[in-house]
C-alpha cells in the first residue's frame, strides 16, 4: 500500500459530508429507493442488467436485520413494477451474520423466496475473511430450497480454489472478484499477478463446469481474458456476464455491451453511504486515491 494511499485515507474521514457526498455521488445512485430504481431503470433502458445493493452491513441489531429485509422486499417489488431488467444483492452481515446465523438465514429465505415468485435472483456477497466459513455455509443451505441465489467468491483468498471445488455439486452461480477486504498475507495473495491469475483459474473452472459465471472487474487485463475465455469455449450469453460498479470506467462497461456481451451494473443506494464509503476506505487505502481524483476533477 503507498504511503500517500495511507495518509489520504487517515485524511478523508474528516472531510465535510457534504464535500464527501460529491465525490461519493458517482459511485452511489442516492439515498433513497426511489434514487436506486431510477438509476437502475435508466441503466436498463441503456441495454445494462443492474443488481442493487441497499447500503448497510455489520448488523448487530436484529431489528435492524430485518428492516433491511425489509426494504429488499420493497426493492424487488420496485425493480418488478418498474420492469427493469435487474436483482438484488445483500450482504451476509447486513442479515446479522455476525450475531445471529440462523436469523441471517431466515432473513435469506424470506427473499429469495419472494424473489423466486416474482422471478427474480439473490446475489449473496462475500465479506472479509471472518465470515467466509459462515457464508459458505449460508449458501449451501440455502441452494437446498433455492435455485435463484448465487455466491461471490474471491480471487485474492489463498482457500477459493478449495471453497469452489467443495460447491460444483451445487452448479454454483458465482460472481468472481478480485476481492476488496484487506487481508493479511497468510490468507491472501498480495501479488497483483497472481491474484488475477487465480481470477482467470476461477472463470475456467466454472466455465469447465457449465456454471453461470459473472466476471466482476474493470481490470483491462482481465477483460480481455475472459472475452477471450468465453470466445474460445463458445460460452453461450446465457451463462455468463460481466458485472462493474455503478461509476466505475463506465466507458468500459459501455464498450463491453455494445461489442454484444451481457454486462450488469451494481448500484448502490441507502442512507448508510457515508459510514459505508469511510469503512471502505479505512478497509482499502488504495480507494482513496479514486475519491481524490474524482473530488479534484469531477470525473
Ligand atoms: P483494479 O482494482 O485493478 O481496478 C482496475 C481499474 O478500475 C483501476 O485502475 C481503476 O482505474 C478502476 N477502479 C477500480 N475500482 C475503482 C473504484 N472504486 N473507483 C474508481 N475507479 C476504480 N469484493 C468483495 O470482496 N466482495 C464482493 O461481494 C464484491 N462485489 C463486487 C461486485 C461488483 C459488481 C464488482 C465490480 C466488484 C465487487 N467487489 C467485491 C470488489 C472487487 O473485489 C474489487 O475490489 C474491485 O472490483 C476492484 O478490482 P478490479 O478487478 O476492478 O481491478
Amino acid at each position: 500500500m503507498s504511503l500517500p494511499g495511507r495518509a489520504l485515507a487517515r485524511i478523508l474521514p474528516y472531510v465535510p459530508k457534504s464535500v464527501a457526498g460529491l465525490a461519493a455521488r458517482r459511485y452511489i445512485a442516492g439515498e433513497t429507493l426511489e434514487d436506486g430504481i431510477d438509476t437502475a431503470a435508466t441503466l436498463s433502458q441503456q441495454g445494462f442488467r443492474t443488481t442493487l445493493d441497499l447500503l448497510g452491513e455489520d448488523t448487530t441489531n436484529r431489528e435492524h436485520a430485518r428492516r433491511a429485509l425489509d426494504g429488499y422486499q420493497r426493492t424487488l417489488e420496485a425493480i418488478e413494477a418498474r420492469g427493469i431488467d435487474g436483482n438484488v444483492s445483500v450482504k451476509p452481515t447486513q442479515f446479522g451474520l455476525r450475531v445471529d446465523p440462523k436469523l441471517c438465514l431466515e432473513l435469506f429465505q424470506t427473499l429469495a423466496d419472494e424473489a423466486r415468485r416474482l422471478g427474480h435472483f439473490v446475489r449473496v456477497e462475500m465479506e472479509d475473511s471472518s465470515v467466509t466459513d459462515r457464508t459458505l455455509a449460508l449458501f449451501r443451505q440455502l441452494r437446498r430450497d433455492f435455485e435463484n441465489v448465487g455466491l461471490v467468491l474471491q480471487s485474492c483468498l489463498r482457500r477459493t480454489a478449495s471453497d469452489l471445488e467443495g460447491l460444483l455439486d451445487l452448479s454454483p452461480n458465482v460472481r468472481v472478484v478480485k476481492g476488496v477486504y484487506v487481508e493479511p498475507s497468510a490468507l491472501a495473495w498480495q501479488d497483483r499477478q497472481t491474484i488475477r491469475d487465480r481470477f482467470v483459474a476461477l472463470s475456467e473452472t466454472l466455465i469447465g463446469h457449465g456454471s453461470f459465471v459473472a466476471f466482476a472487474t474493470h481490470d483491462d487485463y482481465l477483460i480481455d481474458h475472459a472475452l477471450r475465455l468465453v470466445a474460445e469455449h463458445g460460452v453461450p450469453p446465457s451463462t455468463y456476464e460481466f458485472q462493474m460498479l455503478l461509476g466505475v470506467r463506465p466507458e468500459i462497461g459501455k464498450r463491453v455491451l455494445d461489442s454484444g456481451h451481457p454486462v450488469r451494473i451494481y448500484v448502490p443506494f441507502g442512507s448508510d453511504w457515508h459510514r459505508y464509503s469511510m469503512r471502505r476506505l479505512r478497509e482499502n487505502p488504495r480507494i482513496a486515491g479514486y475519491v481524490v481524483r474524482s473530488l479534484l476533477t469531477g470525473r
